[in-house]
């Protein structure tokens, strides 16, 4: 979701917090980690019981009785996830981390949220469907089942239509818990709906429901996997047919984000989430949500997609949208999917006019145009500030701060900040501006966005900006004019990186590459309550069923929808083959094959896009794959320092930590290494043949400071599904004087499949 506006929601709540946490001195929500379960995938309603009994019997032995530990516990995660979400204070979490079952303590983490020309940019409808695309292959993602756990949907949206839409697949085990709300629905599209609300404080009864009152779960779920809308538009803008990325799929909505007061995104529901899904028979989650990493089980959103990951279920999640700086990446964990966000070909932009008749051109999408072709008076927000207002306040247009018999009638200059960018606006025009042009301070640099205003506005670049002042203080009757709004096509360069998409290396575990992967997430169109305000203000009397948003949030359900595809052609794959598929085939090239580039041109690197930019239509037929079983992952984690012990809680008491196994070794389908010295580094990697079989030829580059060779460099395949070891040495070459982060590739090829990946390595200082 839009930052800015969810920042200022965040504050409000965690004063909230402090305040409630003082009166029940100091018990915190904390969740207890025990692994997996003994019993199977489907236990007994006995066993289910049994596990929570031994949930309170493990509390019990800390608090002092099972009564005392029944009364603190909150959720006992008993079917797939093995844990519990209790109100402790820190000398009881403590006691229960150094019991030898527990394999982690941690306390209860909040996470913020992170929308349809995006998929014709993708490549799979130019020319209507071309009988190649996957989009025909898998008959639009026919049946995938694909859950999101974010803010609600709005099931009336036609995006979730279930005309034509069969019998509900035998294997879907969930339900549609409509809970307070007697008008929420389900069908056969919708097919089921949930929400966790334990972690937040009492919710107003009528909103105790699965229904999204915010917006943002009903724009994810319907990019991942909308139903055809044709005639969809924001304020008339980019006017088109409106489809998710496996259009034929059902959806499943799990709401743990609450908006009310009190509310917010927490550990403990998306656990019980997790569980609930991963038990519903979904085969992909989709989740927009994320938090500053913490270590791999001490996180419940990666714990809870540990879990999923374990039965098969692909777990795709938002790469944050705090770039551009290093280790800005959230949500790392090598289980997971982990996107970031691109920008594609279209953008929406007016135009301002300056007197002097300099023209700029800014972003916006404002549902008013100016109603006369002519200038109007141009005001810095400053020099319309009420008396005893600071001028840092008024600067920014902040509540209260403009006098409205200064502004009337005038086009009033904002800078960003403070407040949301369409609340100035809204500001802006109760004090009687005509319009408003939104610009960048020297750090938000070259970034515009353009947001829902009410009134006539254009956001501008820190550079226009300049232009702007310089103009205003260049002539003592400032004009200006501001355009109406169009959606140009065809942007180039496209795709870019966002500049807030999360950037690597993961502050965790630098040597798995983060993000893996990049995907449109900048000005997507998609469904929206038509119920609530278009632009979340309270005083926005517009509703309208879609709106546009920007974030990794948008472009996290799109990698989801087309797992949803791939898993309809694939159904047998792990979530590791999958992942595989996408990344190995994703292109590192923009539309008109040059170099993706990052912030001011300058070309990318694996640490903004990880493997590069999802190209679908190529993720169906990768050619190799490289898997990764549940023992691969717990020996990655023994390699971090996991206790061997606990990492036996995962399977049975069956499993023993491989000794020899090095962090690098897990069979990523990208290569980091974290610190290059001199080597030789030997990294362990296999393939699996899911195509023809063929020889296949290695080909790497390798920057200036590093020898890479692959032994052996090529490898027959006779059948499907034969796997293939190999080893990539490593060393410096004693050339070059590069310090940090530089880049190779491997490539695998049998000169149709071209199975790509990126390599990166920090050199250090
Ligand atoms: C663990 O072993 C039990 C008894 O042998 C079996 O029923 C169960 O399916 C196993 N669980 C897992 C997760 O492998
Ligand atoms: C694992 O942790 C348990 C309990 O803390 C301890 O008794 C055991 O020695 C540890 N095992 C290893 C291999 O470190
Ligand atoms: C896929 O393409 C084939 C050949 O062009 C066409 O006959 C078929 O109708 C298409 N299927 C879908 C679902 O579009
Ligand atoms: C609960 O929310 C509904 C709908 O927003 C509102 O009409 C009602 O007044 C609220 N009740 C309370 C007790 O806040
Ligand atoms: C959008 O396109 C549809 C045809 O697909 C048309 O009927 C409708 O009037 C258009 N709406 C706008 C606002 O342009
Ligand atoms: C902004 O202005 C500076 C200084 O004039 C210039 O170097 C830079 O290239 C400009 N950036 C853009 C995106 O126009
Ligand atoms: C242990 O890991 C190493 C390194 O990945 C691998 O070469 C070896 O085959 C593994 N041993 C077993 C028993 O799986």
């Amino acid at each position: 979701m839009e930052l800015s506006n969810f920042s200022s929601f965040l504050f409000i709540l965690s004063l909230f917090s402090v305040l409630q946490t003082s009166t029940i001195a100091t018990k915190k929500p904390y969740i207890v980690y025990l692994g997996s379960h003994s019993h199977g995938s489907s236990p007994s309603s006995l066993d289910l019981q049994l596990v929570t009994k031994s949930h309170y019997d493990l509390l019990g032995s800390v608090l002092g009785s099972k009564e005392i530990a029944k009364e603190a516990i909150f959720y006992s995660y008993n079917r797939y996830i093995n844990g519990f979400a209790a109100m402790l204070n820190e000398k009881q979490a403590a006691d229960l981390a150094r019991i030898p079952n527990v394999i982690s303590v941690f306390e209860n983490k909040e996470r913020q949220l992170h929308t349809t020309r995006s998929w014709d940019f993708l490549g799979l409808e130019t020319q209507g469907v071309p009988s190649d695309s996957i989009w025909n292959v898998t008959r639009f993602g026919k049946d995938a089942i694909i859950a999101n756990i974010d803010t609600g949907v709005w099931p009336e949206s036609k995006s979730f239509s279930d005309e034509g839409y069969g019998p509900v697949p035998s294997r879907w085990l969930g339900s549609c818990r409509s809970g307070a709300d007697p008008n929420f629905h389900c069908n056969r599209k919708l097919i089921g709906a949930r929400f966790f609300n334990l972690a937040n404080g009492p919710l107003n009864g009528s909103l105790n429901s699965p229904r999204d009152h915010q917006g943002h779960g009903t724009h994810t779920l319907s990019t991942a996997g909308g139903n055809f809308v044709s005639g969809a538009n924001v304020f008339g803008y980019a006017n088109g047919t409106a489809k998710g990325g496996s259009p034929r799929a059902r959806v499943a909505s799990y709401k743990v984000c609450w908006e009310a007061e009190g509310g917010g995104c927490f550990d403990v529901d998306i656990l019980a989430a997790f569980e609930a899904a991963i038990g519903d028979g979904v085969d992909v989650i989709s989740a927009s949500l994320g938090a500053i990493p913490s270590d791999f089980l001490d996180d419940g959103l990666s714990i809870g997609a540990f879990h999923a990951v374990q039965h098969g279920i692909v777990v795709v999640c938002s790469a944050g949208n705090l770039g551009p700086d290093p280790t800005s990446v959230s949500n790392v964990s090598p289980w997971m999917l982990t996107v970031g966000a691109s920008t594609i070909d279209r953008e929406f932009t007016n135009f301002i006019v300056l007197g002097n008749n300099k023209k700029l051109k800014g972003a916006s999408l404002s549902s008013k145009a100016l109603t006369d072709d002519k200038f109007y008076p141009l005001i810095n927000a400053v020099d319309a500030k009420a008396n005893n207002v600071p001028e840092l306040a008024a600067e920014v247009c902040d509540e209260g701060t403009l006098d409205p018999t200064k502004l009337n009638g005038k086009i009033v200059v904002c800078v960003v900040g403070v407040i949301a960018r369409v609340t100035k606006g809204y500001l802006a025009a109760q004090a009687g501006a005509v319009g408003m042009i939104l610009v960048n301070d020297e750090e938000s640099g070259n970034e515009i966005k353009a947001d829902p205003h009410i009134i006539p506005a254009s956001h501008v670049t820190y550079n226009d900006s300049i232009t702007i002042s310089q103009y205003i203080s260049s002539t003592r009757t400032p004009m200006a004019y501001i355009s109406s709004v169009t959606a140009k096509l065809g942007v180039t360069p496209a795709p870019t990186v966002a500049r807030f998409s999360g950037r690597g290396p993961s502050i965790i575990e630098e040597s798995i590459l983060k993000p893996d992967i990049i995907a449109p997430g900048v000005n997507i169109i998609a469904a929206y309550p038509d119920g609530i305000p278009l632009a979340n203000l309270p005083v926005d009397d517009r509703r309208g069923p879609f709106m546009v948003y920007s974030g990794t949030s948008m472009s996290c359900p799109h990698v989801s929808g087309i797992v949803g595809l791939l898993k309809t052609l694939n159904p047998k794959w792990s979530p590791a083959a999958i992942k595989s598929a996408i990344m190995t085939t994703a292109k590192t090239r923009d539309s008109s094959l040059h170099p993706i580039v990052d912030l001011d041109g300058v070309i990318a690197t694996p640490l903004a896009y990880g493997a590069g930019h999802v190209h679908p239509n190529s993720a169906m037929d990768p050619g190799l794959v490289y898997d990764i079983t549940i023992d691969d992952y717990l020996n990655f984690l023994c390699s971090r320092g996991y206790n061997a012990t606990q990492m036996k809680k995962f399977s049975n008491n069956t499993f023993v930590c491989n000794k020899s196994f090095k962090v690098t070794d897990l069979n990523y389908p990208s290569i980091s290494v974290a610190d290059l010295k001199t080597g030789p580094v030997t990294i362990n990697r296999k393939v699996k043949n899911v195509g023809s079989p063929g020889k296949y030829v290695a080909r790497v580059t390798s920057p200036l400071e590093v020898s890479i060779v692959v032994e052996p460099s090529t490898l027959q395949f006779s059948a499907m599904d034969e796997e293939k070891s190999f080893r990539v040495v490593l060393q410096r070459s004693g050339k070059g004087n590069q310090q940090g982060y530089v880049f190779g590739t491997l490539e695998w090829s049998d000169g149709k499949h071209s199975v790509r990946s990126p390599i990166a390595f920090n050199l250090g200082k």
